[in-house]
């Protein structure tokens, strides 16, 4: 009746959101692994940066460990979708090793663009966030000092290269598009004669599910990324947000939301990092469903129909 009616939320629901192609793929290799070689199956790193689909593969048999030396010569390993330094496989093959590389192929993509740069014999610029497991497995495709980390346009003016030097750069595939394009800026006037990729390195993953909270941010009073800490490209939706002039959260699961941020809230933004489950999505409407009465509306920024052939080895 009327005295115990919910107050109305509007939920602006981002498209694309969530799962990406290289994650897709990235679960399936550990699955079809687990099948075809039986349990355990070691995997190297997180799989994908997320905690539920992490204990979901658990579960099933998978042990994650975060070197190759946990691992015993004879079980199998999967590499994580971030990508590994050359040593990774190298070793592994040394021990004779079953492995299988789950690197997303638009990772795998920007490994090839390195060695091609050195080739060259240009020295490499590589924008990213040090300490993620992708700026790590790329800088470990080429030999220390052929390649230098920049974070920020500070870091591009601390450089020490000339105008005379080969220089060429290449970005991590999760990073903020807007900031980028910046430091990018910068390296370019600092020193014209520096080439870049063919394309972006920035996958379309990333841009499309940022340029989809561009969408829903602006007509928001809350934005919701559910993502883990340590995954780049949910941090980057939660500071896209924030730059609107929206605040944001990140949240893992629905739990993590605060009753409190409700408060004086009609309309809430709600998006998913690359390695979150769309299952968590529809935990969190059915929480905010529990306070309020839900209006759903999704805002479409591109439609993804990106799919990655899984490794040979396990199609077979
Ligand atoms: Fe690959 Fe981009 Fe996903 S690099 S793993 S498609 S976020």
């Amino acid at each position: 009746d009327e005295m115990t009616k919910k107050p109305s939320l509007t939920l602006l629901i981002a498209a694309p959101r969530g799962f990406c192609a290289g994650v897709d793929r990235a679960i399936e290799i550990v699955e079809k692994s687990l099948e075809r070689y039986g349990a355990p199956v070691y995997v190297r790193h997180e799989i994908v940066h997320n905690k539920f689909v992490v204990d979901a593969l658990k579960a099933k048999g998978a042990v994650f460990v975060e070197e190759l030396d946990e691992v015993p010569d004879d079980a199998p390993v999967v590499f994580s979708a971030h990508g590994v330094p050359k040593s990774v496989p190298a070793e592994a093959q040394r021990r004779q090793m079953i492995y299988v590389d789950a690197t997303c192929p638009l990772v795998s993509k920007v490994h090839r663009q390195a060695e091609r740069q050195i080739e060259k014999g240009q020295h490499i610029i590589f924008i990213g966030h040090a300490g993620h497991p992708e700026v790590i497995g790329t800088m470990g495709q080429v030999e220390d000092g052929q390649i230098t980390l920049v974070e920020t346009i500070e870091d591009v003016q601390q450089l020490p290269f000339t105008t005379e030097d080969s220089l060429s750069y290449l970005t991590q595939t999760t990073l903020s598009v807007d900031d980028t394009a910046e430091v990018i800026e910068a390296l370019t006037e600092r020193y014209p004669q520096i080439v870049g990729p063919k394309a972006e390195d920035i996958c379309y993953a990333t841009s499309n599910r940022q340029a989809a909270v561009k969408r829903i941010a602006p007509a928001s009073d809350l934005v919701l990324v559910i993502g883990a800490p340590n995954s780049s490209n949910s941090l980057r939706l939660v500071e896209v947000a924030e730059r609107m002039g929206t605040s944001a959260k990140l949240i893992q699961r629905a739990s993590d939301i605060d009753p409190s941020w409700l408060d004086g809230v009609g309309t809430i933004g709600l998006t998913a990092g690359a390695s979150a489950p769309e299952m968590l999505v529809r935990e969190v409407v059915a929480r905010l469903n529990e306070w309020r009465d839900v209006e759903e509306r999704t805002l479409v920024a591109a439609e993804e129909k990106m799919v990655f052939k899984l490794p040979r080895q396990l199609v077979d």
